[in-house]
């Protein structure tokens, strides 16, 4: 009996050690990963070409001074600059995210593309006695969104567009799902400035998660995209006669299943 007792002392003994270890463990230990949800992907992939894009826009300026050679518009500073933006966004720093998740790898491709945009561009850039370059935010922003087909692998894609009737290049059109959404609920007066629409919908015959955030013409936009509508623009492109505040574009996320 009394060894019997101690036994079962024991044994309580060792479980209650056992469960204070295992809560010590379970303390200790990182929260667990939950997977991102492809809005959340979606979402971060359009804030870090946004990010990155405010860069080009605030040196735009610099990259057109003729009298300066070298600009040091590099990569590393494109690339460290939209990190800040994107953590003064987000509240995210961009190098925790997980790297083995889809969403780390989407982040990375998107900043390979980056790179690679940029370290391209640096002969444009630097270039001594020009002016205007061409090197413009949404050009930036077209180059690096066909830089991540490929660097993403054909796992996403993201697209810089615009209303059918404002899209100054051919390449940015949107498509029919694009349009519809632009037209009927971006352009619609009620529609909640800044607000996102999303869908589960094929995208040629694949299915995929869509997700498409409007974006509004400020004072700066309008001397190449304001008014007199058909004049031309620094660039020697069209003036859409936009208004200030209005829909002028959207980003547009595929991410494939
Ligand atoms: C210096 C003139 C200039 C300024 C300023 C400018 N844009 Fe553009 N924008 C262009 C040109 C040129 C293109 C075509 C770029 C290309 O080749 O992809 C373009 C393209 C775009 C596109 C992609 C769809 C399309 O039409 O091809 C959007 C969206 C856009 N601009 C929005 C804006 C917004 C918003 C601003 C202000 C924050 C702005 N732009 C400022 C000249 C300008």
């Amino acid at each position: 009996m009394h060894a019997y007792a101690s036994s079962y002392l024991h044994s309580v003994k060792v479980f209650s050690l056992g469960l204070l270890a295992i809560t010590i463990v379970i303390l200790l230990s990182p929260p667990p990963a939950f997977a991102d949800t492809d809005e959340e992907i979606a979402i971060s992939v359009a804030t870090l070409l946004r990010s990155a894009r405010a860069v080009i826009s605030d040196k735009q300026k610099h990259i057109n001074t003729a009298e300066i050679g070298d600009k040091g518009v590099t990569a590393d500073l494109v690339i460290s600059t939209a990190k800040k933006n994107y953590l003064n966004k987000t509240g995210t720093d961009i190098d925790t995210i997980d790297r083995s998740t889809l969403h780390g790898q989407l982040v990375d491709a998107e900043l390979l593309a980056i790179k690679e945009v940029m370290d391209e561009a640096q002969t444009t850039i630097n270039e001594e006695g020009v002016g205007l370059k061409g090197f413009l935010p949404a050009v930036f922003a077209r180059l690096v969104t066909q830089r991540f087909k490929t660097s993403a692998g054909g796992k996403a894609t993201i697209k810089l567009t615009a209303p059918k009737d404002y899209v100054r290049n051919r390449a940015n059109r949107p498509d029919k799902w694009e349009q519809n959404i632009i037209q009927e609920m971006f352009r619609s007066p009620d529609h909640p400035t800044g607000q996102h629409f999303s869908e589960t919908a094929d995208v040629k015959g694949k299915a995929a998660f869509r997700l498409i955030l409007p974006e509004y013409y400020g004072e700066s936009c309008l001397g190449c995209h304001g008014d007199p509508k058909g004049e031309r623009d620094i660039t020697g492109g069209k003036k859409e006669g936009g208004k200030l505040g209005e829909l002028g574009g959207a980003i547009s996320v595929v991410i494939f299943h």
